[in-house]
Order: structure tokens, then sequence, then C-alpha cells
């Protein structure tokens, strides 16, 4: 593996091996057994959208496996002002050892590791979210104990959440159902994809997706950069929410999960929010340890 750039580029195996790593690390960590694998290692962070929990665990990701982070807004590096993509990985590639960027386009992300000599990581896009899925699986196959015979229904935009959690649940085995407007499915291509090489349905019966679910997960009706669309998204999504008569369809003990920020009262109900709290807020603990494995993987 040289990059992350989104999960379709991964096999079954090394999901499977950046999985079980994130399993030793956080065992290390919550143990006190020194893991300073990546001494004297310096990873750039690229934003150019807005984080809580990608930023904050990376950065403490990388300062207890021994190396070094440095935050860099496009509000203060000259990309922000319009130097190519491709001078800026080339002069970061002579300083840093990886680049961890969060944008918009799935292309610039792409010219990075084009461009650029050293290994690229995809924190987020308007595509897709590879560090949340290797999260969110790290998190199923712990309460779950494995993916065998799983179903995975996300209720809600087929956006970066949806296209990642289609191609990481079917590379790990499981059933995926997708429930959203007509208008706003997944991309086509893995869908396509999906369809051929494992169990995906698409569809916009709530019910039919979440029946009999063991995990259901929703994300935000209006991503980062769609803040214009709210009214419109609004609208269109109004019965796409986690609620408890929704859950009621699923398997007795499914999980609900949730990638975070969260809007209560839109695609998911306080009530539930808060009766799953504990596989929310470990779900989102377990972004540390993902990306640990993540920047081991390709830093050692
Ligand atoms: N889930 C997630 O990526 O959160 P942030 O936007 O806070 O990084
Ligand atoms: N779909 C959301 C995910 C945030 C982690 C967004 O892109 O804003």
């Amino acid at each position: 593996m040289k990059h992350l750039l989104k999960l379709a580029d991964l096999s079954s195996e090394e999901i499977f091996g950046i999985l079980n790593l994130a399993d030793q690390l956080k065992y290390e960590r919550k143990n006190n057994i020194e893991h300073k694998y990546l001494s004297g290692k310096k990873l750039g962070m690229i934003f150019t959208k807005s984080s809580t929990r990608t930023r904050v665990s990376f950065e403490v990701g990388m300062s207890e496996l021994g190396g070094t982070s440095l935050f860099l807004s496009d509000r203060d590096i000259q990309l922000g002002r319009g130097e190519p993509i491709k001078d800026t990985v080339r002069v970061l590639s002579r300083y840093l050892d990886a680049i961890m960027i969060r944008t918009f386009k799935q292309s610039d992300v792409e010219d990075l590791a084009k461009y650029g000599s050293i290994p690229i990581i995809n924190g987020l896009t308007d595509y897709c979210h590879p560090c949340q899925v290797l999260a969110d699986l790290m998190t199923i196959r712990e309460y779950k104990g494995s993916f065998k015979g799983l179903k995975l229904c996300f209720v809600g935009d087929g956006n970066n959440m949806a296209n990642s959690l289609i191609v990481g649940g079917v590379k790990m085995g499981m059933e995926v159902a997708i429930a959203c407007p007509d208008n706003y499915r997944p991309d086509a291509d893995i869908v396509k994809w999906a369809s051929e090489n494992g169990k995906l349905t698409v569809t916009s019966d709530l019910k039919a997706a979440a029946a009999d679910a063991d995990v259901l997960y929703t994300d935000v009706w209006a991503s980062m950069g769609q803040e214009s669309e709210k009214a419109e998204r609004e609208k269109v999504f109004k019965n796409y929410c986690v609620d408890a008569d929704l859950l009621s369809v699923a398997k007795r003990d499914a999980m609900v999960m949730h990638c975070l920020p969260a809007h209560r009262g839109e695609e998911i109900t306080d009530e539930v929010f808060e009766a799953h709290a504990d596989e929310i807020f470990d779900e989102a603990e377990n972004r540390l340890h993902a990306q640990k494995a993540v920047l081991v993987k390709l830093l050692k």
C-alpha cells in the first residue's frame, strides 16, 4: 500500500491488515505500552474544509507514534491563493514524510499522489471518506465479533460516506442497503462495482433497507460545501431519519452509527442518538486507532 486515496484501491486482505493493526495499537495505548513506531516522521495535514475528529485524531496519533504533524489550512498556505497542487506537493515532498488532505475534489487528492513522492492519505473528499470507514469497520467488528452474515444499512444522502461504506462493507463481505431519495443516489460506478462484487440494494424504501439490519448508519443531509442547498435538502430528506420507528424493523441488537457531526432532529432523533451514544463515541475514538494503523502501514 503506497497511499490511501480511496478504499477501492485496497484489497480485502489489506483492509483486514489495517484493522488488526488498529486493534493492536488500541491495546497498546490502553495498556500504556510504548508504540513510537514512527519516531522522527513528519505528517503535513492540508485542510480546505473544517474538521474536529480528523484533525485531532491525526495530530494526536502522530504524536503518540513518536512523530510530528503540521496543520496546513488553505487559508494560510499559498495553495489557497492559487499555487497549483502539483507544485505544492513537489515542495512538500522535500520536507515531509506523508500528507493527509481534506478537500473537495477527489482529483486533487489523486494529483497529490501523482506529482508528489510521499504517501498521500485522503481525509475526506466530496467523493469518499476512507479513514472514517476504516474506523467504522473496526467498530463493527468490535461489537459484532466478525462481519459474517451482517447487514449494514445506510440512511440518507448518497454522499461520500455512502460511497465509502458501500466499498468497505462489500469488501468485508457484508450485505449493504442504502436508503436514499432517487436523485441522491451513491456514485453510479461504485453501485455497479458493488452489485457485481457483493450484495447491494439502493432504494427509497427506508423500511425495506433497514429490515433486519445489524447496523443502521446515517449522516447529515447537507455535507460540507452544500450549504446553499440546505433548504431544498431539508424538504427532500424530511423522512430520512433514524428514529425509534425505523429502528424497530432492524435486528433487536442493531448498532446505530454516525460519522459525526450529527444534526439531532434531522437525520437522527435525540432519543436514538443518546441510546446508542456508546457505539457512536467508540466509533469516533476508533478514528485515532485506525488512522495510526494507516500511518504505520504507510510509513514504517
Ligand atoms: N467524521 C469526521 O470526519 O469528523 P470531522 O469532520 O470532525 O473530521
Ligand atoms: N458527509 C459529511 C461527512 C462529514 C464527516 C460531509 O462531507 O460534510
